[in-house]
């Protein structure tokens, strides 16, 4: 497993090159819950920070709502860690080449639970071959470790409601989860 140390250096994948800084992600060790997204977009990318954007604000606004966790009682971060230029879907070889990186973060992290936000993480970190479409509110696991995928924010700052209300669903299946 990779030294987490070594993160802000990493060079695995061509996305280093256009990066401003990688953004590893933010929140206590040992958690209650660990959020995983697809991919930092500009703002990201600039501050360092996951999830600060407008789709950001909004899946951290429903957390609380639905969770009640404030957004530093919880660890949040992406499967990818870099940027991909024009914010484009990362490519399969970025996400097997970031994938260490989620495994090493969830090692030492220990989380109790897992939310993967977005086609992309629901597939790298759960294994869900369909479309979030069909996966949201679907319990899987990773490392030993049990979560529910649901929809990606930016699909919600699109779809308005009933995407908005389908994410507090999968939320309630994350918050009935044991443990
Ligand atoms: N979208 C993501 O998936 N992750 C971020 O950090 C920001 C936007």
């Amino acid at each position: 497993m990779p030294d987490l140390a070594e993160l802000p250096h990493c060079e695995a994948c061509a996305l280093s090159r256009s990066r401003t800084r990688v953004v590893i992600g933010s929140g206590p060790r040992a958690p209650g819950l660990m959020v995983v997204g697809e991919a930092p977009g500009r703002q990201e990318d600039e501050g360092g920070e996951p999830f600060v954007g407008r789709s950001g604000q909004l899946l951290v606004r429903l957390i609380s709502e639905e969770l009640g966790l404030a957004r530093d009682q919880y660890f949040i971060t992406n499967v990818v860690k870099c940027r991909p230029p024009q914010n484009r879907t990362p490519r399969v070889t970025e996400v097997a080449a970031c994938r260490p990186w989620l495994e090493a973060q969830l090692a030492y992290l220990a989380p109790d639970r897992i939310l993967a936000v977005g086609n992309v993480a629901a597939a790298a970190v759960f294994g869900f071959t369909q479309g979030i479409g069909r996966t949201h509110g679907r319990v899987g696991h990773c490392g030993g470790v049990a979560g529910v995928a649901t929809y990606h924010p930016a699909a919600a700052l699109r779809g308005g409601p009933n995407v908005v209300g389908v994410m507090r669903a999968d939320l309630q299946v994350l918050r009935s989860l044991e443990g």
